[in-house]
């Protein structure tokens, strides 16, 4: 029990600091992971020879070189569930090698033979229910499961250890993407289950509604899977991949289960469908970090939208998932591609930025419906800038070194990643003109504003917001919402869905308005709800902490009293005195001199469930001055 100000802090409170980083390192996801993923070029349609060739392209064309490595089978490679041991059944119609004695006897561990022996890495696709996603939504498509109820039951429920076992014990896989069709369309109204093909499970989730579904049970299943992976692969050398498409609150937690959570429903080759899924992701920067990234889905470069007909738009595409620090996976037939896309797709300095060690998530320097400026801190100090021009009208935008963190005095050098052209140098602010739907991609060298610290909105790789504060989770209402691909204008539209409204921000209150305490604005800081903790990474690399702590301006709850306090590996090192809405900021100072983890907390006294109460860790930095 801690007593501060008077008050006693429970130590078991989600609240208290654990002097640890909690969200997930375990898993091979340092970097965003690369490779090549069957689902957008083939669906179900998917064979071994399919997949054989298309990593044989990975190969011939330089791409492996460049790092494109993880070979993903997705849906529609599974016969059936033998019975009655439950061993998983390859359908060796469409994956020869796999047939190893008769037909119930059958491995994949002669296909990964083949993928690793050309130096890439093998991934294999389930669902955490019994049932799949194309045996919910596409019953006419080739290669479904086969036999009784129960031996289409190909998913993980009931069989983690087994299948997890299976596919990374015996078969040798690296990666796994686990779907979430089996606990969201088999319930007992579904039209397979009433039919009498499928028993009926949950549903647990409703990606429509957030209040039908079961948040913590959906968790848990995801978490058995990530638990029997490290029993399966005690060295760590596996990917978990979460495919529950921004429903059950995911991105609150997928964080701290998986390396990789879909923050959205499925791609399509569609430009309005691209802008709805890089928005599920663009404003969530704080909730990606080395180990742990969103994954706003497959890269649909090559297709309808994205086809060599429209290589601008393709080329946005590209450098707006590079940008997000997003898993680049190709969803294209390799076999037939015409150069200007490998092109786009090995493009070697946009992959960097992708890849880059740092594990920062570009963060909105500018947001408005019509023109965005996202900026990433790269390790070695420079920023890569892209200003996307998301409409249908040329556009003249200025950047400014303040949308970069650079001194305003001193000259500013852009690269441009596409041409590799160096730009004159200049200081202040440029103009750069757009054409419609481009994206502009730079790498920028100046000198940091900050220059001898960082601040935290420029490290979102290293800030977890271990608890966001949010205890009534909502849509984003920020995210565009296009025509879905699936239902035409006879459905109901898209009404917002994706949980995450009022999220951890940098540079930006939970709800995206501008940082402010009692008047005076911030263009740095983190926003954040009351009730909230942090982590930063600062491996004893910073001597200082320093931040203006307060309610923000834009706080619902404007009677709350709140305090802030930071902790340096557990301990407590600074704390404010109690303070409310239209109280003047107060400087947090703190002396993190050989401190590995900083945790940031601000406590509320209002009851959960009340409105919520905005504040703002303004300028927050770390120093070594
Ligand atoms: C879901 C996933 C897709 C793909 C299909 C396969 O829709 O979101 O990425 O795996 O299932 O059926």
């Amino acid at each position: 029990m801690l007593t501060i100000h008077g008050e006693a802090w429970a130590a078991n409170d989600p609240l208290s600091p654990t002097g640890r980083w909690t969200a997930v390192t375990s898993g091979r996801a340092a970097t965003p992971p690369m490779g090549w993923n069957s689902w957008n070029a083939f669906h179900t349609d998917v064979t071994e020879a399919k997949i054989l060739a298309s990593a044989q392209a990975i190969v011939d064309s330089g791409l492996a070189r460049k790092g494109y490595r993880y070979i993903n089978i997705d849906d529609g490679w599974w016969l059936k569930r033998r019975m009655p041991d439950g061993r998983m059944i390859v359908r060796t119609s469409t994956f020869p090698s796999a047939a190893i004695g008769g037909t119930e006897q059958t491995s994949l561990k002669p296909f990964t033979d083949r993928i690793h022996a050309m130096g890439l890495k093998a991934g294999i696709y389930s669902d955490i229910g019994a049932n799949t996603c194309s045996q919910a939504f596409a019953p006419n498509a080739p290669n479904l499961p086969e036999g009784t109820a129960a031996e289409r039951e190909v998913g993980l429920y009931g069989h983690i250890d087994q299948d997890i076992q299976l596919y990374f014990g015996d078969w040798a896989f690296d990666y796994i993407k686990v779907d979430g069709c089996g606990i969201r369309a088999f319930g007992p109204e579904s039209e397979g289950v009433r039919s009498g093909q499928y028993r009926a499970l949950g549903p647990l989730v409703d990606i429509k509604e957030i209040r039908r579904t079961d948040i913590s049970a959906v968790r848990n299943l995801y978490q058995q899977v990530a638990n029997a992976l490290q029993r399966s692969k005690p060295n760590g050398d596996y990917v978990f991949s979460i495919c529950a498409w921004g429903s059950a609150d995911v991105r609150a937690w997928g964080k701290d289960v998986g390396n990789l959570s879909r923050t959205s429903d499925d791609l399509t080759p569609s430009w309005t469908r691209m802008l709805a899924n890089f928005d599920s992701a663009a404003n969530r920067a704080l909730y990606a970090h080395p180990g742990s990234w969103n994954d706003p889905d497959m890269l649909f470069v090559g297709q309808g939208d994205f086809d060599e007909q429209h290589l601008t738009e393709a080329k946005s595409h590209f450098a707006l998932w590079s940008m997000l620090s997003a898993p680049l996976l190709i969803g294209y037939d390799l076999r037939k591609a015409p150069q200007p896309l490998m092109d786009i797709l090995g493009n070697g300095d946009i992959i960097a930025v992708d890849q880059d060690p740092a594990g920062n998530q570009a963060v909105l320097a500018y947001d408005t419906d019509d023109v965005q400026i996202l900026v990433k801190l790269l390790s070695n100090g420079h920023k890569a800038v892209a200003i996307f021009n998301r409409g249908l009208a040329s556009a003249d935008v200025t950047l400014t070194a303040n949308h970069l963190k650079f001194s305003g005095s001193a000259p500013i050098a852009l690269r441009n990643l596409w041409t590799g052209a160096t730009l004159p140098a200049f200081s202040g602010e440029m103009k750069i003109h757009l054409q419609p739907r481009e994206t502009a991609i730079f790498d920028a060298a100046g000198t940091r504003s900050l220059a001898d610290g960082i601040y935290l909105s420029e490290m979102p790789g290293r800030v977890n917001p271990a608890v966001d504060g949010v205890s009534i989770p909502q849509p984003d209402p920020t995210i565009h919402r296009m025509i879905t691909p699936w239902g035409s204008t006879t459905d109901t539209g898209e009404p917002p869905a994706y949980t995450g409204w009022g999220g951890a921000q940098a540079d930006a209150t939970p709800y995206r308005q501008a940082l402010r305490i009692q008047g005076k604005m911030y263009g740095t800081g983190l926003g954040v709800l009351a009730n909230s903790r942090f982590e930063l990474r600062a491996d004893g690399n910073f001597r200082r902490f320093i931040a203006d702590v307060g309610v923000d301006d834009s706080t619902f709850d404007t009677d709350d009293v709140v305090t802030f306090a930071v902790y340096g590996d557990g301990k407590l090192l600074a704390i404010s005195r109690p303070t409310r809405f239209g109280q003047a900021a107060q400087t947090l100072r703190a002396n993190i001199a050989g401190v590995k983890i900083v945790e940031l907390v601000a406590r509320g006294k209002s009851a959960r469930n009340k409105v919520p109460t905005v504040v703002t860790w303004g300028n927050a930095a770390l120093l070594n001055d």
